[in-house]
């Protein structure tokens, strides 16, 4: 695989984080999505969450029809979205967990416990047409259980990585993880917490198609703008797969 078949998905949440602040219009998470397109994004991520405190129903509707390259919607495993996503057909859902009280997500989904329920999303999300992707920790169990409820493609959560970077075990795991996944045959992606400063080991390793990066492009884009932030993480990403 070469560096160019590693896609970057940006997700705009924090834009809408933003708007709600004030419970405006602006900044427009749709927007900002033509514009990460314009700054060369592969697709666009967007998570509806059940308390609606970023992204509103109305910016899935309004993504689905503005986003040109491949809209990923991030939503739990309960039949609210379920239904929601049937209706507006994003190319792609990754399901994942969801607590009220967590700040952002925490931990990939569990899987084994209730495997029946996302069993009937997969069927459902399926049957619509939609390719669905599971969020999962980055462990053999997980990838190997994925790989039973039948899905194309995980979601490695990337999450104690980044805040453990220096350490060989966190790697570890998502190399480990990444291969597993890919001799199952699973299209393997991977997310949450990734910066410009940590994103090159993820980047280099070989089995990994996607990355769903937002809340450090958005943060940067305050200071540097989204098209220099999103070339700024698109070089860092080419330049860790070349090296
Ligand atoms: N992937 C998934 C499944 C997520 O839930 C999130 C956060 O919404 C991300 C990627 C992006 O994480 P971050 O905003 O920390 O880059």
């Amino acid at each position: 695989m070469n560096a160019k078949q590693q896609r970057l998905y940006i997700n705009i949440d924090h834009v809408a984080t933003l708007r709600q602040a004030r419970r405006g219009a602006e900044p427009d998470p749709v927007d900002a999505a033509i514009a990460c397109e314009a700054a060369g994004a592969d697709g666009i991520t967007a998570h509806l969450r059940e308390d609606r405190r970023h992204i509103q129903d109305a910016d899935i509707l309004g993504l689905k029809k503005s986003v040109r390259t491949y809209f990923n919607l991030e939503m739990a495993c309960v039949p609210e979205m379920i239904e929601l996503a049937r209706r507006i057909k994003p190319e792609q859902v990754t399901l994942v967990p969801e607590r009220r009280e967590e700040i952002t997500t925490e931990g990939g989904l569990d899987i084994a416990s209730q495997p029946a329920r996302i069993t009937s999303a997969i069927d459902a999300l399926t049957d619509a047409g939609i390719r669905v992707s599971l969020f999962i920790d980055p462990t053999r169990a997980a990838v190997e259980q994925s790989k039973k409820l039948g899905v194309p493609a995980i979601e490695l959560h990337t999450g104690t990585y980044s805040h453990h970077p220096e350490s060989k075990k966190t790697i570890g795991a998502l190399r480990d993880s990444s291969r597993r996944g890919a001799d199952l045959g699973l299209a393997v992606h991977a997310g949450h917490g990734l910066t410009v400063k940590n994103v090159g080991p993820v980047a280099a390793i070989p089995e990994i198609e996607e990355l769903n990066i937002g809340h450090s492009i958005i943060s940067r884009a305050v200071f540097i703008g989204l098209d220099r932030a999103v070339k700024e993480m698109r070089e860092a990403i080419l330049a860790a797969r070349s090296s």
